[in-house]
Parts: C-alpha cells; sequence; structure tokens
C-alpha cells in the first residue's frame, strides 16, 4: 500500500500512525512508516505523518522514532484531535530538541492540525496562531460528528432532517482560523469511497467556501477531489482576462482607469483580486489558457 501511494496524483501524502493502526500494531507501523519515508521516491508531494493525540500514551515515542528515522525525509506531523494551543507548543519544543540534535534545520518540519472536537473548535484562533510550523488546519469530520453526538452515520452529508448544511459553521469557522493566520484550510475524509458523486458533492460545498482540498481515502477519489478544488476552464480563462484587463485599463495606455468594463461585468480592484484567487488555483491546478485579452475586441469598454 505504501508503495502504491507513490505515484497517485495527490499533492500530499499522509501516513497514518493513529486511528487506521490498532494500538499493539503502533510499534512496527512507526518502523514500516521510517522505512517508506527514508526509501521510498515521494516525488513532489508532502509528506506527513499522523501521530497519535496527545490524550493517548503514544503521541512522544511516535514523533521520536519518525524523527529520528526519517526526520529528513518528513515535510509535515499531522497532530490529530487538537484541543488547545498547549498541545501544538508541545509539538514545536518537541520537533525544535529532535531537529537540534539531528542537526537538521530548525523549524523545518511543520505542523498540520486536525480540529475535531468542540474544544478544538473553540480554540482554533490560538491553535492556528500557536507556532510558525502550523501550516494546515483540517477538519476531522468523522470524529467531530462524534464528539457532538451528531445523528448522523454519514460523514459530511446533509442531513434530512435539517434545513440547511450542518457542517457550514465548523467548515467557516476553521476557514476563518486558517485565513487569519495564513494558514491552509482542508476539508477531511469522505468514508463511502465507492460513493464518487457523494464525495463530489462534499466536496462541493467546502471547495465553494475557499478550502484549498480535501482528504482522499482511496485512489477512486483522487480524479474527483483534483477537479472539485480546481477552477472550471471557463472560470480560470475568465480570471487571466479579468487581470489582463485590469492591468491594460489602469496602465497609461489603457487610459489609468481605476474601474472599467470588461464584457457585461465592471472590474475594479476588487474583482483583480478575486480573479487573482481563482487564477492562481488554476494555475496550480495546470490549467492552461484558452482564451487572451485584447482589448479592441471588448465590447463597451466603459
Ligand atoms: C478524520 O480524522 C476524521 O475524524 O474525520
Ligand atoms: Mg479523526
Amino acid at each position: 500500500m505504501l508503495d502504491k501511494a507513490q505515484d497517485l496524483a495527490a499533492d500530499q501524502v499522509f501516513l497514518d500512525l493513529e486511528d487506521a493502526v490498532a494500538p499493539s500494531a503502533k510499534p512496527a507501523a512507526r518502523k514500516n512508516i521510517v522505512a517508506a519515508l527514508s526509501t521510498g521516491d515521494w516525488g513532489p508531494r508532502i509528506r506527513t505523518v499522523r501521530v497519535n493525540d496527545l490524550t493517548t500514551p503514544w503521541t512522544y515515542r511516535d514523533v521520536i522514532d519518525v524523527v529520528e528515522g526519517a526526520g529528513a525525509h518528513l515535510d509535515c506531523i499531522m497532530l490529530p484531535k487538537v484541543q488547545s494551543a498547549t498541545q501544538v507548543a508541545w509539538l514545536d519544543l518537541t520537533l525544535r530538541q529532535l531537529e537540534q540534535t539531528l542537526g537538521l534545520p530548525v523549524g523545518g518540519i511543520g505542523i498540520e492540525a486536525q480540529i475535531e472536537n468542540a474544544a478544538g473548535l473553540v480554540n482554533v484562533d490560538a491553535i492556528a496562531a500557536a507556532s510558525p510550523r502550523v501550516e494546515t488546519i483540517i477538519f476531522g469530520p468523522a470524529d467531530f460528528m462524534a464528539s457532538l453526538n451528531m445523528k448522523s452515520l454519514v460523514v459530511g452529508a446533509l442531513h434530512p432532517d435539517y434545513p440547511g448544511d450542518p457542517f457550514h459553521y465548523i467548515l467557516m469557522r476553521i476557514l476563518m482560523a486558517a485565513r487569519m493566520h495564513d494558514r491552509q484550510a482542508i476539508d477531511g475524509p469522505y468514508l463511502q469511497i465507492r460513493d464518487v458523486a457523494g464525495f463530489r458533492a462534499v466536496a462541493a460545498r467546502s471547495a465553494a467556501l475557499g478550502y484549498d482540498g480535501k482528504w482522499v481515502l482511496h485512489p477512486g477519489q483522487i480524479e474527483a477531489a483534483n477537479e472539485v478544488y480546481a477552477p472550471a476552464q471557463e472560470d480560470y480563462d475568465r480570471a487571466e482576462l479579468i487581470l489582463d484587463a485590469y492591468e491594460y485599463y489602469t496602465s497609461e495606455a489603457g487610459g489609468q482607469r481605476g474601474a472599467a468594463m470588461l464584457g457585461d461585468e465592471m472590474i475594479d480592484e476588487a474583482s483583480r483580486k478575486m480573479a487573482l484567487v481563482v487564477a492562481a488555483k488554476g494555475r496550480a491546478a495546470g490549467l492552461a489558457r484558452t482564451t487572451r485579452f485584447t482589448p479592441d475586441q471588448v465590447p463597451d469598454q466603459g
């Protein structure tokens, strides 16, 4: 399985020591992970290990074994069920000592914090700010649903008895903290791995809010994830057009205008900012433009 993961079209791979590993199998899993990180060819993928949460007795041994064994081949540690900034501070200091002792760049290993219960969500701002190592805030819907006593077993899905999206507040709260502190916001798993349409529907909601991506649990979910979090071709083309048009109209040749018409749409500095986001997502997804901006072709330039 660890070999197979090395060829997938995913931006990141995380190797699990937490919920996917039985308690008695944890020591062997640590060894397997160290071997997979040290000898595997992970290409440009971000290499992350999820350790056990800090209410268990396993976290310190997870971190020490993985970083001592393969710290030079590791990009991030994922800390699940984070409840406070203090827990992030513990990981930050532990990593610092390991990096110093092992001669690794201090601060080189990042932290991904999973928000999976009420305490984590209430403290999410402090958690996001707790260390410069925090790169990503992740919503853990399965544990979150359990911790809230939610009356559903389908992770992330809408509920027939609730007239809205039961996850909206949680997703938005995490997104606010992530954006405030310039972290990535990542949506968690969808467990019905054969239901790709269901995966798409849940992913589309967090993508629409601004989330940067979502976990996949199976290769069959990867294509859908890559499509959902990238802009549609039409939106990407439009974003690039807005950027070109705005640059032209604010230039001397374009009349140094702060606001101008692009077709039927008025564009200004705020339009440019929105277009920058969509264009950046499209470029990162490898989309190519299919249109070019030419001032003369644009009707009604205002
Ligand atoms: C992921 O860890 C989840 O609990 O959803
Ligand atoms: Mg979880």
